[in-house]
């Protein structure tokens, strides 16, 4: 029996078990079957009381799932990414479809109940907390619900729960600018995990410390800790700041919302203290998530400046923003980075209660580093500690930026398997590159930039483009 058809059953079980249980809710749903079935906030006409109720934690929200769920092809292929959905189960005995409306069901549920926990694993059923559920007690199964539920991502990491609240909180005006300023993004959205990134064991010992924070939150509510969750990571550019925030949210399951306060500047002014309020508005809805706060100096610099009234406001606004959120009250945990330390003030600096440090990896990360980025490259006789020797005073980002160098000069021979020999001649040609960007920076001559063609461009990271507000 070929696994669409369980698959397909699968489904039309989810749905048919869903739709009668009405203590199950949208949490209990694989997230798979969960989206086909989500219906967003669509604007006007309020729909809320036409769904399932409240949202998680009893806020109210427009987007639900409506029961009952329908079984047709088109839901279930979307489901299962399964091709033909009918044909793959239109053998089975239990299985019937109405010609005119192409809805599937279960005949007979109990024959389609057997047979389907005669062929499901646990590992499937744990995936399934309604299913996990209505199976819990069968002899066979050795999965509980609880297990099941704990394992299965939550709706707030959805993509279209996150859609569904973006639209219910910003009309169309609003938008652009809201987008210029934060950026949200669904943990499944994120393209890299923390296994991805090379971190030192100070780093680890704080992700590991903020992860049983988030884990038991509830306890430290109930101990009265607060001042907890504020991280600020402190390190040069192309360290992995960003990053690691960003795999932290996939491997939590947490929704991602970054923003950068430079941005702020670049918005009409009168509206950008309502923007800050906003974001964090936004964080809270999400909660649990991450708030990921970027170029954290822009706040010093701008109260250190006279710089326009509005945004100092806006600044003000940021800061008392910073102070009220919490992890333990609100589910959101703060991280904010810069590459500046030096230009914080104390104001900004007490409003963090872990700092991160991120250095310039030293020889041993270097080739840690360059293991993880060649992972799925062909190179021979690849001695990543050699290049590491080499690299000395090198970011992640830099050693990303040499491989990439390498790849393509390969390709301008047609070749997709690397040498030992192309990465350290693209070490050299990085070396070059830096020496003549600090060059520039001494003499401040930035035609020298524009003559030197591609130099620019590619010198995303070091370079202090600071002549945005020093006027
Ligand atoms: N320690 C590391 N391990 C693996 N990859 C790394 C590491 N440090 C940097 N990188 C890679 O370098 C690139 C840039 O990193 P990232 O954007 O996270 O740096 P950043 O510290 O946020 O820099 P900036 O201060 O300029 O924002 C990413 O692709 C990241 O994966
Ligand atoms: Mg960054």
């Amino acid at each position: 029996m070929s696994d669409s058809a369980l698959d397909v059953v699968e489904f039309l079980l989810t749905t048919s078990v869903y739709s009668d249980d009405r203590s199950l809710d949208e949490n209990d749903l694989p997230p798979a079957i969960r989206r086909v079935f989500w219906t967003g906030g669509s604007g006007e006409d309020d729909e809320s009381e036409e769904t399932d109720g409240d949202g998680p934690r009893g806020r109210r929200r427009r987007g639900g799932i409506r029961r009952p769920l329908s079984a047709t092809n088109a839901t279930a292929r979307a489901a299962t990414g399964v091709d033909r959905p009918w044909d793959a189960v239109s053998e089975l005995m239990f299985t019937d479809r109405d010609e005119f409306s192409g809805t599937i069901t279960l005949t007979q549920q109990d024959l389609a109940e057997r047979w389907f926990v005669e062929r499901a694993d646990d590992e499937r059923l744990a995936a399934n907390p309604t299913l996990a559920k209505h199976f819990e007690d069968h002899e066979s199964v050795d999965i509980s619900y609880e297990e099941a539920r704990e394992r299965n991502r939550p709706i707030q990491a959805d993509r279209v729960w996150i859609d569904g609240l973006l639209e219910e909180y910003f009309s169309d005006e609003d938008e652009q600018e809201m987008l210029d300023l934060v950026d949200v993004r669904a943990p499944e959205e994120v393209d890299i995990s923390l296994d991805d990134i090379v971190l030192t064991p100070g780093q680890e010992a704080e992700i590991e410390k903020i992860a049983k924070a988030i884990e038991h939150r509830d306890y430290l509510a109930q101990i009265g800790l607060r001042e907890i969750g504020k991280l600020l990571f402190v390190g040069p550019p192309g360290t992995g700041k960003t990053s690691t925030a960003r795999a932290l949210a996939r491997d939590m399951d947490l929704p991602f919302v970054e923003v950068k306060l430079s941005m702020i500047t670049s918005q009409y002014l009168g509206e950008t203290a309502k923007n800050v309020d906003k974001t964090f508005e936004v964080a809270k809805r999400l909660s649990p998530c991450i708030l990921f706060i970027d170029e954290f100096d822009f706040v010093a610099k701008t109260r250190r400046s006279d710089e326009h009234a509005a945004l100092k406001r806006a600044v003000n606004t940021l800061l008392k923003a910073v102070d009220d959120i919490s992890l333990i009250q609100d589910d959101v945990l703060l991280i904010g980075a810069t590459n500046h330390p030096d230009q914080l003030d104390a104001a900004a600096w007490r409003r963090f209660d872990e700092i991160v440090n991120f250095p310039k990896p030293d020889s041993g990360m270097r080739a840690d580093i360059l293991e993880v980025i060649t992972r799925a490259m062909d190179i021979d006789e690849f001695d990543p500690y050699a290049i590491a020797e080499a690299t000395e005073g090198l970011t992640g980002s830099d050693l990303r930026m040499v491989l990439r160098e390498a790849v393509l000069e390969a390709l301008t021979e047609n070749r997709r398997v690397l040498t030992q020999e192309d990465l350290l001649e693209a070490v050299a040609g990085f070396e070059e590159r830096d020496n003549l960007k600090n060059m520039d920076m001494i003499e401040g001559d930035h035609d020298a930039l524009v003559a030197g063609g591609d130099l620019g461009k590619a010198s995303d990271g070091g370079h202090d483009h600071d002549h945005s507000h020093d006027h």
